[in-house]
């Protein structure tokens, strides 16, 4: 973690009363607080548009583990991407359901190709990618 500095902002009034209603909402312990997540969530963004950044996030999804062939493929990818794939938490919802999160790490480009097809498969009934953050966070 590097030192803390501080700046200050010139705001319009009705804006900085917004800002400070939108803290409140998100429970945010202070308006730094807010305003580091808010930058931080910009970089990251901006991170995950640029192919080559290195970068990490989650996937989850859903499915159902009965269907033919899914997990086979699903494992298979895994597995022909290991220098992508960090780490894989598995849980049984119910008699059917499965819920699996998968955490990414690596160039931004790979990680959302290896996610999108992941998520593609035939079965899949949810999956959601979170960029989670941009190296060096
Ligand atoms: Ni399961």
């Amino acid at each position: 973690m590097s030192d803390i500095v501080r700046f200050s902002v010139s705001v319009e009034e009705e804006l900085l009363e917004q800002f400070d209603d939108y803290c409140r909402r998100q429970q945010t312990a202070t308006r730094s607080e807010a305003v580091r997540q808010l930058i931080r969530e910009k970089l990251t963004a901006e991170a995950w548009q640029s192919e080559s950044h290195d970068v990490a996030g989650t996937l989850t999804l859903v499915y159902d583990h009965h269907r033919p062939q899914l997990q086979e493929r699903m494992m298979e990818l895994q597995h022909d991407h290991t220098e992508l794939i960090v780490s894989t938490l598995h849980a049984h919802l119910d008699h059917d359901l499965c819920l699996e999160v998968i955490v990414l790490r690596g160039p931004a480009g790979k990680l959302q190709n290896i996610a999108s097809r992941l998520r593609g498969l035939k079965g899949i009934y949810r999956g959601e990618l979170v960029m989670a953050s941009a190296q060096g966070d």
